[in-house]
C-alpha cells in the first residue's frame, strides 16, 4: 500500500496489519484500544476518538493524532475546576466512572477548600450549600450570604446590617457572644440585679426576640406600685431612679427635704419602710406617703397624757427636738414658775409626781397651784 504508507507519519511503527483488516483502512477494524499505552475505562468509552486524537490538516493533508499524547494525569487533559486546592491527584477521589461519585463522600475533607465547616455546619448537608455543582462559587464571605435576617432589620446600623458573625457562632445560635460592655453601649445600661437578669425576660416577647421597642424606662418593664400613692410633683412617671436603683428595691435615695419634713437624728437611720410602709391588722403592708402628718404625734405616742395639747394639738418640738427625746428646747423659767434659789438644785420628780389616772400613768407636769403653801 505505498499510497496509504506515509498515513500515519511515521508516528505508528507497528505493521499495517495488525490494525486493519483487508475490507477497509476505516475502521481500523482489528485495532483494540486495550492494548494502547492508555486503555480506555468507564465514560471515556463512550467518548468519540476524535476528542482525545484531533485531527488537524496541514498542506491538504489531515493527520489525526493517535501517540505522544500525555496522559499519565487526568489533568492532562481535564481543567481542574478545584483550582489545585485538592493537589494533582485526581484519581483519589474521582474515577472515569463520573466526576460525580467521588470516594470517600461521605468523610469529604472540606477544610481543603476555602471554606472549612466547623462545628453545626459540619452537620448540615452538601445541597444545602451546593445548590448545583458543587464546584459552582458560593459566597461565603459573611454569615448573612447564607442566612436569612433572623432579626427582621433590627441590627441595621446606618443602613447596613450588622453581620451575624458579630454576635454568633457556628456553634449554634441561641448562644451570643454579645458583651455586656456591648450592652453598656446601647441605650440601656445593665447594671445591678439585670445583670443576673435571663437575657429573654427582657427580650423574649412571644416565642420571638425582640431586641427593640422593649421600653428603656423602669416603668415600662415594672409596675408603678405608688401610683396614687406619690405625689407625681416628687418624680417622672418613667424615671423610678430619683429613688431607685436596678440592684434592689429596698435600696432607696430620696432628699426628703424637698417635703415638709426634714430627715435628721434618729430617724436618718430609719429604711423608708419605717414611716411610709405600715402592717394592718391582717398582716398585710400597705404604704402611705402623700398626705401623712409631719407632726411627730402623728407618729409617736404622747406621753404626756394630753398635758400639752392646745387646741387639740400638742406642739411636741416646742420641748424636744427630732435628736433625742431628753428635753432641748425647754426653759422653764418660761413657765409661770421659775426654778431659782434653793429650787434650782431639787430634782424635777420631787415636784413632778408620777400619777396614774384611768389605768395611764404619766408624769404630771401641769401643777396648776404654784403657791409655796401648796408644797410646803
Ligand atoms: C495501531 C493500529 C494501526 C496501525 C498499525 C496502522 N493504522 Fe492506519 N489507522 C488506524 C486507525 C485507528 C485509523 C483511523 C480509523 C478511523 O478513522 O476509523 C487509521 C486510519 C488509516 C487510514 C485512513 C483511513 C480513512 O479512510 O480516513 C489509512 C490510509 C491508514 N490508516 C493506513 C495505514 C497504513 C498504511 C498502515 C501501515 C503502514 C497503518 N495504517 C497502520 C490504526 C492503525
Ligand atoms: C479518552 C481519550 C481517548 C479516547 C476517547 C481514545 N483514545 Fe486512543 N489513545 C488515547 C491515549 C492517551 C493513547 C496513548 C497515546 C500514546 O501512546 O502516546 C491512545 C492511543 C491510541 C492509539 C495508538 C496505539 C498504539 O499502540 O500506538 C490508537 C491507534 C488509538 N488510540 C485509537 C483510538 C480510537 C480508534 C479511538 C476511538 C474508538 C480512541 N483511540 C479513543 C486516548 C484516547
Ligand atoms: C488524554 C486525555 C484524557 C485523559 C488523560 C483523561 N481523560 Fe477523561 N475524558 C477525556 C475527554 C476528551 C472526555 C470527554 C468529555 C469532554 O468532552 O470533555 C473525557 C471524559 C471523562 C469523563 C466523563 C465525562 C464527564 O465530564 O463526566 C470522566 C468521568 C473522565 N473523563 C474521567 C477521567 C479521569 C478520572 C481521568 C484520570 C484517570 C481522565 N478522565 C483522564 C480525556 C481524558
Ligand atoms: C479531595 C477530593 C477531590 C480531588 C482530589 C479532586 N476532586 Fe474533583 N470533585 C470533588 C468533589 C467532592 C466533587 C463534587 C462531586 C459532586 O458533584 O457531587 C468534584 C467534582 C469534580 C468535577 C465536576 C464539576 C462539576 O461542576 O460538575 C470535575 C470536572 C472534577 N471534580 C475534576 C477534578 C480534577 C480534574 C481533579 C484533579 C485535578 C479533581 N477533580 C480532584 C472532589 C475532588
Ligand atoms: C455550610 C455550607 C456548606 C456545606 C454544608 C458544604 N459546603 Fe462545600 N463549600 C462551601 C463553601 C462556602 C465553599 C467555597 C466555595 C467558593 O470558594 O466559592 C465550598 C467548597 C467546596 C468544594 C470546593 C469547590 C471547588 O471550588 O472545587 C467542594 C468540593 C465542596 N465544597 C464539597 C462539599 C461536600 C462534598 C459537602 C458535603 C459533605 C459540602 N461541600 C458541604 C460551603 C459548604
Ligand atoms: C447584635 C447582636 C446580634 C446580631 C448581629 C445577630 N443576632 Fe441573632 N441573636 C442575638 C441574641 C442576643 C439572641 C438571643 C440569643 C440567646 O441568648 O439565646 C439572638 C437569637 C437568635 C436566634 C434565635 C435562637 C433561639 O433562641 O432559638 C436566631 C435564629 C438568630 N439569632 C439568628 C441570627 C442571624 C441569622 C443573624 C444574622 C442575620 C443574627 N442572629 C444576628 C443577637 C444578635
Ligand atoms: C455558605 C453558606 C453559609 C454561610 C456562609 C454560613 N452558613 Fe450557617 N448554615 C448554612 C446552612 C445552609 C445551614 C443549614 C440550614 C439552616 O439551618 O439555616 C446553616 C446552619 C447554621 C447553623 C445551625 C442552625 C441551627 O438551627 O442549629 C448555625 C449556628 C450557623 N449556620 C451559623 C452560621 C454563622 C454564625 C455564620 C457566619 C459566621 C454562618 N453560619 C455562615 C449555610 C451557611
Ligand atoms: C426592658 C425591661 C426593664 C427595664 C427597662 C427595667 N427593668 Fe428592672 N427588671 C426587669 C426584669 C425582667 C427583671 C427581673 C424580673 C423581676 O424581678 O421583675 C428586673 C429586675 C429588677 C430589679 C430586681 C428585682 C428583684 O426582685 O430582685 C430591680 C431592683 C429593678 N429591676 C429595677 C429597675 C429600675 C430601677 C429600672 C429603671 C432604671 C429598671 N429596673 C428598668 C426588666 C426591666
Ligand atoms: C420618691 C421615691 C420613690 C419613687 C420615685 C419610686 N419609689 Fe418605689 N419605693 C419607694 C420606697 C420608699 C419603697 C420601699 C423601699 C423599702 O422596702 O424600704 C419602694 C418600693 C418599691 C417596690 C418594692 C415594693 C415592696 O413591697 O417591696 C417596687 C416594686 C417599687 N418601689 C417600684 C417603683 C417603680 C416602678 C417606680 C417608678 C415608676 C418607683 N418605685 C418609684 C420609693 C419610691
Ligand atoms: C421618720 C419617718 C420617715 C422616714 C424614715 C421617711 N419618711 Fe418620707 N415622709 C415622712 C413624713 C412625715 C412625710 C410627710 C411630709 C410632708 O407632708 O411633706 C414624708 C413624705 C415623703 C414623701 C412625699 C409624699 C407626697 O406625695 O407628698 C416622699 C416621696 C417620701 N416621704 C419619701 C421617703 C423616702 C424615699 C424615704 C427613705 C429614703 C423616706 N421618705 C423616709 C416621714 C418619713
Ligand atoms: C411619720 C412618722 C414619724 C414622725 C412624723 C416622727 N417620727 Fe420619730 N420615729 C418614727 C419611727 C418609726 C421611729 C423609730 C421607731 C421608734 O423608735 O418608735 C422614730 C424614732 C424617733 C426617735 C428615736 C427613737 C427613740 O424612741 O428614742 C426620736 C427621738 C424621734 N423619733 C423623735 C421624733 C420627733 C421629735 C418627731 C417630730 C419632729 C418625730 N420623731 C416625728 C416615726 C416618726
Ligand atoms: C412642754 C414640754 C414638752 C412637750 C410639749 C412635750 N414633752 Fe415630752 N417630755 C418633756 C419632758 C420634760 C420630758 C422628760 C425629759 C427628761 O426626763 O429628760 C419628756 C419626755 C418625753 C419622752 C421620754 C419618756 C421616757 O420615758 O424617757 C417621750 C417619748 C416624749 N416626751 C414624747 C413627747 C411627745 C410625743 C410629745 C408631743 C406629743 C412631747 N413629748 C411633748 C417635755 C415635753
Ligand atoms: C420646785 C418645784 C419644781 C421643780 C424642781 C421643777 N418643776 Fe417643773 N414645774 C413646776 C411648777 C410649779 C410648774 C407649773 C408652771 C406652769 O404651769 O406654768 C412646772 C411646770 C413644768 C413644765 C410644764 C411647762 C408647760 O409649759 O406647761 C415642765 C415641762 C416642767 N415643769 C419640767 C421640769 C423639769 C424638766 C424639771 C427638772 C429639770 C422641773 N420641771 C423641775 C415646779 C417644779
Ligand atoms: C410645787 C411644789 C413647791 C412649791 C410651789 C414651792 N416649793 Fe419650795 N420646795 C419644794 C421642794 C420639793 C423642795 C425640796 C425640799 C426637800 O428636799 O424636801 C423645796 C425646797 C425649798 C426650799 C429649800 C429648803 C431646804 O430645806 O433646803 C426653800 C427655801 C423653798 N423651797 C422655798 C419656797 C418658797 C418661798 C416657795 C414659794 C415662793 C416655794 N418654795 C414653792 C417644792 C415646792
Amino acid at each position: 500500500m505505498p499510497c496509504h504508507a506515509d498515513y500515519h507519519q511515521k508516528t505508528i511503527t507497528a505493521p499495517c496489519e495488525n490494525c486493519h483488516g483487508d475490507a477497509a483502512f476505516k475502521p481500523a477494524s482489528k485495532f483494540n484500544h486495550a492494548s494502547a499505552k492508555f486503555p480506555l475505562q468507564g465514560l471515556h468509552e463512550t467518548v468519540p476518538c476524535v476528542k482525545c486524537h484531533p485531527v488537524t490538516v496541514t498542506n491538504n493533508v489531515s493527520f489525526q493524532k493517535f501517540t505522544g499524547i500525555q496522559y499519565k494525569q487526568c489533568s492532562n487533559c481535564h481543567a481542574d475546576p478545584h483550582h489545585g486546592q485538592f493537589g494533582p491527584n485526581c484519581m483519589s477521589c474521582h474515577s472515569e466512572a463520573s466526576f460525580h461519585t467521588v470516594k470517600g463522600i461521605s468523610n469529604f475533607d472540606h477544610s481543603k477548600t476555602r471554606y472549612a465547616l466547623e462545628n453545626k455546619h459540619q452537620l448540615v448537608s452538601c445541597k444545602s450549600c451546593h445548590k448545583n455543582n458543587v464546584t459552582d462559587p458560593v459566597k461565603h464571605e459573611r454569615c448573612i450570604d447564607c442566612h436569612t435576617d433572623y432579626h427582621y432589620g433590627q441590627f441595621i446600623k446606618q443602613g447596613v446590617l450588622t453581620d451575624c458573625s458579630a454576635c454568633h457562632s457556628t456553634k449554634g445560635f441561641t448562644s451570643t457572644s454579645f458583651t455586656i460592655e456591648q450592652h453598656n453601649a446601647a441605650n440601656f445600661k445593665l447594671q445591678g440585679a439585670h445583670l443576673a437578669t435571663p437575657c429573654f425576660a427582657c427580650h423574649k416577647k412571644q416565642e420571638k426576640w425582640s431586641f427593640r421597642q422593649i421600653g428603656i424606662h423602669c416603668a415600662d418593664c415594672h409596675k408603678d406600685i405608688h401610683e396614687g400613692f406619690i405625689n407625681k410633683k416628687y418624680y417622672s412617671e418613667t424615671n423610678c431612679t430619683i429613688c431607685h436603683n436596678p440592684s434592689r428595691w429596698g435600696d432607696v435615695s430620696f432628699d426628703h427635704s424637698q417635703t415638709q419634713f426634714a430627715i435628721t437624728g434618729p430617724h436618718a437611720t430609719l429604711s423608708c419602710r419605717a414611716c411610709h410602709f405600715k402592717k394592718d391588722s391582717l398582716g398585710t403592708e400597705h404604704q402611705q406617703f402623700a398626705g401623712m402628718s409631719a407632726n411627730c404625734s402623728g407618729c409617736h405616742k404622747d406621753n404626756h397624757h394630753r398635758q400639752f395639747e392646745t387646741n387639740g394639738i400638742t406642739d411636741c418640738l416646742r420641748c424636744h427636738n427630732a435628736s433625742i427625746w431628753k428635753i432641748a428646747n425647754f426653759d422653764h423659767n418660761k413657765t409661770a414658775f421659775k426654778l431659782d434659789g434653793k429650787h434650782q438644785n431639787v430634782p424635777c420628780a420631787k415636784c413632778h409626781k408620777t400619777v396614774t389616772e384611768q389605768n395611764i400613768t404619766y408624769v404630771l407636769y401641769k401643777i396648776k397651784d404654784t403657791r409655796c403653801e401648796s408644797c410646803h
